[in-house]
């Protein structure tokens, strides 16, 4: 049976800056800029209306896979319920599969979930659309790979689009799609390639004032480059180099018992928490810590805005059990409705100099981050000390991406004030 979808657009939906990229046939697409230019929001609608009308199949790709839902996955189903198109889809929240009736289907997968990626196989016909988002946080390799899977039969054309910040101008994706790029516009285009940059100003019409607000008096030179305007940045002034990211779950090491995974000998858990809700996510840092050598490894994370107090307990609970948590001490009430869950939870003494104390502690140590702790290692990459407008660094960080960092700060608070009792008694 084939059922024909009917997609009835009303004009004013979808933002105008992207309106003449909704029937691009281009190979790769490039939707890249500023935050809150409505760049996500778009190719979620994009891939919506391409489903209804039949002939393709998406699968939505980050580079980890507990990263999606709360992103990819939700703005989807919002564009879904946005565009009035509930009736025509069946949304799978556990397995992430969206299918229209026309058994066309969208599917997630993260890059770290190789077995998933393989067997991915639409119902009905073969994949012809890969969107990565965020797709700076994916190595070159990766997206080659993805590229293959667009393979088969089909009467449409197969597509790869991505959607990023431009972050770091170092980035392979810079060296790869902008050789022809010109600053001067916000738009290139050849046979095989095209590329938007958008900023908040394209989407202004759905921004709040204070979203606004924030990115106009941004007062951070590099925040300012990549957030607001949307340029490609260089990261300079960054606060930590000590670290690098492994797989933690494929690493091995010699035992009395033979080689097992090194995740599997961590004994000594140390767990630090950042409430937060609207603007800034709550962030749970679950890292053990090899003292002797002095190396934290960065095991799990949870890192979500609008988490209401119960829902980040469950979480919490989930992920550390029985073990202690240190938490952000300004939210007293937050930490006693967590004990009252069962959470070993405690406030964190902070002190005088507690942000720089810790940040110096922290640089003398060795830091090593899972590969699915994408939140992570996205701070330590751009976690930074504030410049004056002369360009000097100042040594104050700034307030942007140090959720995590903060909370790994509080669960390691009792090692740090150690060493210092140590350092004044040495004298
Ligand atoms: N066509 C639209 N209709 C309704 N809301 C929209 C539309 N386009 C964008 N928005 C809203 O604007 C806000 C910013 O859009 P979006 O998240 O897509 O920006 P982005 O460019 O992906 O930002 P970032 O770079 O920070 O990921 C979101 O709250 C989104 O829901
Ligand atoms: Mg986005």
């Amino acid at each position: 049976m084939i059922i024909k979808t009917n997609v009835n657009i009303k004009k004013g939906v979808i933002n105008k800056a992207y309106l003449p990229y909704l029937n691009s046939q281009k190979r790769t697409q490039i939707f890249y800029g500023g935050s809150s230019s409505g760049k996500s929001f778009y190719v979620a609608q994009r891939t919506v209306i391409d489903i209804c009308n039949g002939g393709r199949n998406y699968l939505c790709v980050r580079n980890v896979k507990n990263t999606i839902k709360k992103s990819m996955f939700n703005e989807i189903v919002k564009a879904i319920y946005r565009m009035n198109m509930k009736k025509l889809f069946k949304i799978n929240h556990s397995d992430l599969e969206i299918t229209c009736v026309n058994d066309y289907q969208i599917l997630f997968a993260g890059l770290d979930d190789v077995e998933k990626i393989k067997s991915i196989t639409p119902k009905k016909g073969v994949l012809t659309d890969i969107w990565i988002e965020e797709a700076t946080e994916v190595l070159e390799n990766d997206v080659r790979q993805l590229n293959r899977r667009l393979r088969g039969k089909s009467k449409k054309r197969k597509r790869l689009t991505m959607t990023f910040n431009p972050i770091m101008k170092s980035s392979w994706i810079y060296t790869t799609y902008f050789k022809n790029w010109d600053d001067d516009s916000n738009h290139y285009e050849d046979m095989h390639l095209s590329i938007l940059k958008t900023t908040y100003k394209d989407n202004l019409r759905f921004l709040e004032d204070e979203d606004i607000y924030l990115l106009e008096n941004e007062t951070d030179k590099y925040y300012y480059e990549v957030y607001t305007l949307g340029n490609w940045g260089v990261l300079g002034n960054l606060i930590f180099k000590n670290w690098i990211v492994k797989d933690l779950h494929a690493e091995m090491v010699e035992t009395k018992n033979g080689m097992v995974p090194l995740i599997s000998t961590f004994d000594n858990f140390k767990n630090g928490l950042d409430f937060g809700f609207s603007s800034d996510p709550a962030a749970l840092s679950h890292t053990h810590y090899d003292k002797k050598k002095s190396t934290i490894y960065y095991v799990d994370e949870i890192y979500e805005r609008e988490l209401t107090n119960d829902k980040l307990g469950a979480m919490v609970k989930e992920m550390i059990g029985k073990q202690y948590v240190i938490c952000d001490s300004s939210e007293p009430k937050s930490i006693r409705e967590l004990q009252v869950m069962g959470i070993n939870a405690l406030g964190a003494k902070k002190g005088k100099d507690s942000v720089n104390f810790g940040i110096d502690w922290l640089q003398r140590q060795t830091i090593i981050i899972d590969i699915r702790c994408q939140n992570t290692k996205n701070e330590y990459m751009q976690y930074k000390w504030k410049e004056d407008k002369d360009g000097n660094v100042l040594k104050v960080p700034v307030d942007k991406f140090n959720h995590i960092i903060d909370g790994t700060r509080y669960g390691y608070e009792d090692e740090m004030t150690y060493g210092r009792v140590k350092a004044v008694a040495g004298f």
